[in-house]
């Protein structure tokens, strides 16, 4: 009896070992299939792009691009497209008086490189200004040989320490009808800015289609205004392990090579009087290499900056606002360090979304930095409801005006007019409408502290392309509740209060 049992423990064992195995290897071959089937479905959005139509470019000078040095009061870098080769090229450079007179110009000679992109090439001409003098207005020709003259001015900002700019999240535009008239709008506004700063995918793909309906976007703006941009995952021709931003970009942006080692002018920093700005390439931002590069790279900058206030740009959310989203590296290893190296404002895109967070005391009170993550993109992203965020928005297209003296920063966030019904490119003279305004400023001890004066200003959630199956219906129902919860919570806080 007892040997029969011990023999049939024995026949047993084999039976459920095999039948284990057998599961195992099914459920292998079932990952290993779907896997396979996802990474082919998906294959051209994680890791590649849309091909690039032939292109030539003329020879005639375009897409002028004016961006600063490392020192923000007296060096800026022009470049400019012109043609398939190089030609001679000279930059003329004149001071213009408080009277309006030009005097005799300085003469530069631009470098020049032909770059090929995969259906074509261009010759990108660059040329590094310096000695600058703060609150001049300069004048300049650009000529090449060949090509009809191009003239345009910039100025230099004032002897007031105080820096005011344009942040803007995604543009990403490829029908170029909004963003060109909310660039428009920008142009016409009184008020003047010291630079622009964009949060990466200014454009849909690396194709010489989308830079030019870019440049068509901004016009001459991109040769009058300072441009500090981060490259996001839409200027990458390859995205995921074998990562590759387009060619064009560091001949574009002719930024500060003060970057980590092997990211130079595309992670970098400028300073200004009060003001130390801080651009990560967040999408490079994958390896181990990568990250700890610009771990140990993003401590010094912000150890080393002497300014009153640090600001941080970058393209991927360290706390995401589309549903679903997490970028783990931001979360996990760079959010703990912008909050310990003291960064105060931190700027952030990619989810064609609208969001505020701010950091904590034990006692809960709200301090930097603060993490906001906005769009400017036709395109919008449904938003996820995570109680990290102090004020959401979405379907929205905005701007945002920050102003930094010695004491304050000073952050308000607007939504752009809508055109009017019937004339799609003009500009609605209309109030400003803000949607979120919060104040930075030097508390006790020097603890940076942040007011929220957002708070009365009801939250908007126009997102609504759910689709109308009965999946969309659904989806669309649960997001209607939850849009119904946070109004309702936020009406609660508002009563209160009063
Ligand atoms: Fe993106």
């Amino acid at each position: 009896m007892r040997r029969r049992r011990v023999h049939h423990h024995v026949g047993q064992k084999p039976t459920k070992t095999r039948r284990g195995w057998r599961i195992a290897l099914i459920l292998a071959v079932l990952l290993l299939g779907g896997g396979g089937i996802l990474l082919k479905l998906r294959w051209h959005a994680w890791f590649g792009n849309a091909p690039e139509a032939p292109y030539t470019i003329a020879q005639e000078i375009s897409r002028v691009t004016l961006t600063p040095g490392e020192d923000f009061t007296q060096a800026r870098t022009l470049s400019w497209l012109c043609g398939e080769a190089p030609h001679t090229s000279t930059l003329l450079l004149s001071r213009i008086t408080a009277k309006g007179d030009t005097l005799r110009p300085r003469a530069f000679t631009p470098s020049a490189e032909v770059i090929a992109s995969r259906s074509g090439k261009g010759c990108y001409y660059q040329v590094k200004l310096d000695s600058l003098n703060r609150g001049e207005r300069y004048l300049y020709r650009i000529e090449v040989e060949g090509a009809r003259p191009y003239s345009d001015a910039f100025s230099m900002p004032s002897e007031a320490p105080q820096t005011n700019f344009i942040y803007l999240g995604d543009i990403q535009d490829p029908a170029v009808a909004e963003s060109k008239r909310n660039f428009d709008y920008l142009r016409r506004s009184p008020e003047a800015i010291d630079f622009f700063a964009f949060a990466g995918d200014q454009i849909e793909g690396p194709t010489d289609t989308y830079w030019r309906a870019w440049y068509e976007s901004i016009g001459a703006l991109s040769g009058e205004v300072p441009i500090l941009a981060t490259p996001g995952n839409h200027e990458y021709l390859k995205k995921g392990f074998a990562r590759e931003l387009d060619v064009r970009w560091v001949r574009q942006f002719g930024y500060p090579k003060n970057g980590p080692e092997d990211f130079l002018g595309r992670s970098y920093f400028v300073d200004f009087p009060l003001l130390r700005f801080i651009v990560l390439d967040t999408t490079d931002i994958m390896g181990l290499g990568s990250i700890r590069q610009h771990r140990s790279w993003l401590r010094k900058v912000l150890g080393e900056s002497k300014q009153p206030w640090q600001i941080v740009l970058f393209h991927h959310a360290v706390d995401c606002v589309r549903e679903g989203r997490k970028n783990l590296v931001m979360h996990y290893v760079f959010k703990d360090e912008l909050i310990s190296g003291g960064a105060d404002l931190v700027l952030q895109g990619h989810d064609h979304g609208y969001a505020r967070a701010t950091t904590r005391t034990s006692e809960g009170d709200t301090i930097a930095p603060a993490f906001v993550i906005s769009s400017a993109s036709p395109k919008v992203y449904r938003n996820g409801f995570s109680s990290v965020h102090d004020r959401l928005g979405s379907g929205l297209q905005l701007y945002q005006r920050i102003s930094i003296d010695s004491a304050e920063i000073r952050y308000a966030s607007y939504r752009f007019p809508q055109p009017i019904e019937g004339h799609r490119d003009s500009i609605v003279p209309e109030p400003r409408r803000l949607y979120d305004s919060i104040v930075l400023y030097k508390g006790e001890g020097g603890l940076v502290r942040i007011r929220d004066y957002a708070r009365d200003l009801p939250e908007r959630f126009e997102f609504n392309a759910f689709g109308t199956d009965s999946k969309g219906r659904k989806r669309a129902a649960q997001y209607a509740k939850e849009v119904r919860d946070r109004h309702e919570a936020q009406e609660e806080r508002i009563r209160a209060k009063k």
